[in-house]
């Protein structure tokens, strides 16, 4: 039997990893958040010391990725990589790693395999128009890029005191360019899928209005 795939895309800090967890968990579905995958990568390519300009090497490292993910840990080649995977030094590459065309072919098949056996919830940018375009439910979260750059201020204030709101704008604004101006899937609205902003919506309704959309689809 086929497996089900719900798709949810969107920028930075849209809310979509506390809205896929949480919409797995009511849906009784895995929950895969790609960017991990990527971050996996990153976090090996920093440990060995590979440089981003050494391209056999970085993608060899997508190529022989292991994942495992076991409810909210996440493990890499074995290892529990859970706790370093928004590491500052992982999310200032992994843009740039992740827009390597060789890196997201090889992330494709890790995609694959990881849903080949359970029924899924993913989130990332392009997983409803590249990855399971022919996915059922597909959903866009975003929200008013202050408001995305306040939530990712108030998770990194509370580890560093001295984190400049400013300097969260900025960053994220970079990576919404980066991320949706990019020649490979860049990051779009996929074809059919439902849009949410939820700027002033909490995780818990952002859910339930998912939810109401899949009940209606089904
Ligand atoms: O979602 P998160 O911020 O953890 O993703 C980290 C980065 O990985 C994104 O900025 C994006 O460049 C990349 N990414 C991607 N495609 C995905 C998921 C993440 O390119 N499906």
């Amino acid at each position: 039997m086929e497996t089900d795939v719900v798709t949810i895309d969107g920028p930075t800090s849209s809310g979509k990893n506390s809205v896929g967890f949480l919409l797995a968990q009511k849906l009784g579905y895995q929950y895969i958040d790609s960017g991990s995958i990527y971050r996996a990568g990153c976090i090996l390519i920093l440990k060995n010391n590979i440089s981003l300009q050494d391209l056999e090497k970085v993608v060899n490292i997508f190529k022989n990725l292991q994942i495992e993910i076991n409810g909210q840990r996440f493990f890499a080649n074995g290892e529990d990589a859970t706790n370093h995977l928004h590491d500052p030094e992982v999310t200032k590459i992994v843009s740039a790693v992740s827009a390597i065309r060789q890196v997201r072919e090889a992330t494709k098949i890790i995609q694959y395999q990881l849903v080949n056996t359970h029924n899924t919830v993913m989130t990332g940018r392009d997983i409803g128009s590249e990855i399971f375009p022919s996915a059922r439910h597909q959903f866009y979260l975003t929200a008013d890029v202050k408001i995305r750059a306040q939530r990712r201020f108030q998770q990194l204030v509370a580890k560093d005191p001295a984190t400049k709101f400013e300097d969260v704008l900025k960053s994220m604004e970079e990576r919404d360019l980066g991320d949706s101006t990019r020649e490979v899937s860049p990051l779009r609205i996929p074809e059919g899928a439902t849009v949410i902003d939820n700027s002033s919506l909490s995780v818990e309704a952002t859910v339930e209005e998912m939810l109401k959309h899949i009940h209606a689809q089904n």
